[in-house]
Parts: structure tokens; sequence; C-alpha cells
């Protein structure tokens, strides 16, 4: 078998480097070797089709949920990341809120040696703010980072303590880090279940009001100024946290925001009836919000696309709407609901790939992930931006079958993913062939 393998015939999109062509891409020896069109410059190759695809660098996700350690009822590294896979995923970076949280070196290292073992693409281990995500007492920055953290957060709860995050904000900056900044104001939150509105009414449920977001959205964008440390607004939910992002952007505050692809394209209708599988925190909100995080995703305010991939059990989903968990299960639904936009003309390609390669890349700070450029690693994603299919949970690779769109005809699916020169998805469709001459 060929160590090189030619991706023909698709069209490359890597809007890192500014390309959007038909053409043929090499990959050998776990990189990018070659970028053209015609006879590349190796002899003994296998050759993978991509007429009518579009590939691109490799989706890194940087907020999902693996689990492991101590959830693994509903998600383990293994099965997370084999889901990530089929999603077009070849880094993720997974949050602490583990039982126990990755609040210290040995379990920085956990993550990692598991990852290495029985995952089939990168894991990136975020550790924890503060001790036992109790949002008080820092944790030991500096020995997390020399465990390999590549970012700090608190996800699923807030930093509660402002000097804890002052302190954080200020570590950050030296390490080069980003903060990854879960914003919920717990005294506006506290039994909250959906989006407060029209639908809270109506279904006689806790609201969750705006404010609940946006009071932690101001407070740190003004630590961040005054610490010049880089913090990362994650799952941002409100036409009002847009505008307060955008106008620190504009003064120089180092700050940084992700959209999920429900915030994007579910409003809070979607739990009418108590559908317990659109629950999530931050809630759904209005069409005014999706609208807002639509234009701010297409002007810069907001930076990346993060799934916040939040497996769950039946169990955990199946009951009474005020006991059932948050969390949407989104990796292998992440594509398909997103090329809807695409398709309706209410986001480009190019912004669309930049938001799930590049746009994370810089946020980590790798320069060699998230761009097809020569001598990178072959993390490579190819993708059907036409084709429809049925989400059937049932078939999910993730233990989480948690998702709202279960059933939902969607367009655009992930062909194949491959990470350092190993498909480690593919469509049964595709094929890799043998090349003889
Ligand atoms: O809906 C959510 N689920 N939001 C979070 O912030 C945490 C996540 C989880 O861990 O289930």
């Amino acid at each position: 078998m060929a160590d090189a393998l030619l991706i023909r015939g698709g069209r490359i999109i890597d809007p890192g480097q500014g390309i959007d062509k038909p053409g043929d891409l090499l990959i050998k020896e776990g990189k990018i070797a070659w970028l053209g069109d015609g006879t590349p410059p190796e002899e003994d190759y296998a050759v993978l089709n991509a007429e009518g695809l579009i590939v691109c660098p490799g989706f890194i996700d940087l907020h999902c949920h693996l689990r492991q350690p101590g959830g693994e009822e509903k998600e383990t590294i293994a099965t997370g990341t084999r889901a990530a896979a089929r999603g077009g995923f070849t880094t993720v970076c997974c949050m602490p809120n583990t039982s126990p949280p990755l609040d210290n070196e040995s379990m920085i290292s956990y993550v990692k040696t598991v990852a290495a073992n029985e995952s089939p693409i990168r894991v990136l281990p975020i550790g924890c703010v503060t001790l036992g995500r109790q949002g008080e007492e820092l944790v030991d920055m500096s020995e997390l980072e020399m465990a390999g953290a590549i970012a700090y957060s608190d996800d699923g709860s807030p930093v509660v303590s402002p000097e804890a995050m002052r302190q954080a904000l200020e570590y950050s900056r030296d390490f080069h880090r980003p903060i990854i900044d879960h914003c919920e104001n717990l005294f506006l939150t506290q039994g909250g279940q959906i989006n407060e509105g029209v639908v809270s009414l109506e279904l006689g449920l806790r609201g969750i009001p705006d404010t609940a977001e946006e009071l932690i959205v101001q407070r740190d964008l003004d630590l961040a100024r005054e610490t010049g440390g880089h913090i990362h607004i994650a799952h941002v939910s409100t036409e009002g946290s847009l505008e307060l992002i955008r106008t620190a952007k504009e003064e120089g505050v180092p700050v940084t925001a992700e959209v999920t692809p429900h915030h994007l394209t579910l409003t809070e209708e979607a739990v009418l009836k108590y559908k317990t599988y659109a629950k999530v925190n931050p809630p759904l909100r209005t069409k005014r919000d999706t609208i807002a995080l639509l234009r701010a995703l297409n002007d810069g305010v907001i930076d990346i696309i993060a799934t916040d991939h939040a497996p769950h059990t039946a169990a955990d989903k199946d009951c009474k709407f005020t006991q059932a968990a948050f969390g949407i299960s989104g990796f292998e639904t992440a594509l398909g609901s997103l090329a809807g936009l695409i398709l309706n003309s209410e986001l480009s390609l190019d912004t669309l790939i930049a938001a799930l390669t590049i746009g994370p890349a810089r946020i980590l700070g790798y320069e060699k992930l998230g761009t097809l450029e020569i001598g990178a690693p072959a993390d490579v994603t190819i993708f059907d931006l036409h084709k429809e299919w049925v989400v059937d949970a049932a078939q999910f690779v993730s233990k989480g079958k948690n998702t709202p769109l279960d059933g939902q005809t969607l367009k655009g699916k992930v062909m194949a993913t491959i990470y350092t020169g190993n498909p480690v998805y593919m469509d049964e469709t595709l094929q890799i062939e043998t090349r003889t001459e």
C-alpha cells in the first residue's frame, strides 16, 4: 500500500491561505505534501476521488464534553472522539467538567493518556479555572500548563469570584492561553429552565433572562481590559452579549467569542411541548437573537463555531422537564445543521469553514493546525454540501442520542475525515483506490 494519498478533483477551500479552487491534494507521511492540478510529484500513491466534494482543513472544536472520567454512561473519550471524527473533526478540546474535574496535573495526564490509546483524532484537554470548579479558588495554573492544558474554563458553571477570574486572566496572559468563559449569573438562573419570554410563560417554566449572561460578559470584558488576559466567551446566546463584545473588540480588548450550531439555527420554540432534547444552557433564545448571532459571525464579532457537544443518557432526558439535564449531542449534526445556512445564502462557505478551522487554530495559537499549508499535519475534512440525509440518533456513534434534530432531513454531509494522513471516517459510498498505471 502506498504511503501517499491523492485527494483528487475536489473543490479545495482553505480560508487561512485564501484558497478556493478546484484541485488535487497530496498527503505524504502524515503531512500535506502538494496542492495542485494534474500530476503530483510522486510515483506511488493511492487515490480518493473527491469530485463534487469540498476538501478543507480538518475541523477543530474548541468546546466539547467527552465525560471521561466519571460520566462514562453518557460518553467516553473513545466514543466521543469517534463521533467527532464522523462529524468531520480532527481536533477536539474537551471541557474539564468531569468527575473528578480536570483541576490538577494527574487529571490532565489521565485524559491525555486515554486519548493517546483510544482516540482516532487529536484531543486537547482544557483545565479548570478554579479548584473543583467551585468558582472561588484558583487552580495551580502553571501545574496544569506543564501537564498540557491548552486553555482554562469552569464550563458548565461560571467562575463565580471576580477575583479568581482576574487572577486567571493575569496568568493566562503570561501563558498566552485563553480563559473560556461560561457566562452565567447564578442568582439570575436559579431554577431557570429555558429562555425567559413567551415560551416560558406558555409552558409555565421558570425563565433564564438575557441579563444572566450579559452581566458576566460585561464583568469579564472589564477584567480582560484591565489585565490584558485573553477572554474567550463561550456559547454566546443573546443579542445584548454581542453588542458588549462588539464594543470591547473595537476598544482593543483581547476577546474572542464562539457560537454553537444550535444557537445559530434553533429558537426557544424548539422546547414547545416540553421537548427536553432542546433543553440546553445557555437556553435557545429568540429569532431576533439568532439573526444577530448570524450577523455577528458574518462580520467577525463572533470568531468561531464550537459544538458544545454535551452527551447525556436517555434517563437524563426522558423525564420531567425540570429534572432533565441541559445539553445537546452535537458532533454528528454540526455540519448538516450549518450547511442549511450556506444553501439559504445566510452564511458564506468561506466564513463557515474559517469558523471551524483557522479560527479556532488561531485562538489556540497553533500555526500548523486549521490549514492545508505544505508541511502541516494532514488533517483534512471532505464533505458534500448538497447531500441529503436523515438524522437517526439511534445510529449515532456518540453514546449521547440527545438531539432535537432526530428524524429531520438535513443537507450537507461529511464524507471523509483524515487525521495526520489516516482516514478515520469514510462514508460507505467513498473508497480509496490503489492506482495502477
Ligand atoms: O447545556 C449545557 N450542557 N451547557 C453547559 O454549559 C454544560 C453542558 C454539559 O456539560 O452537559
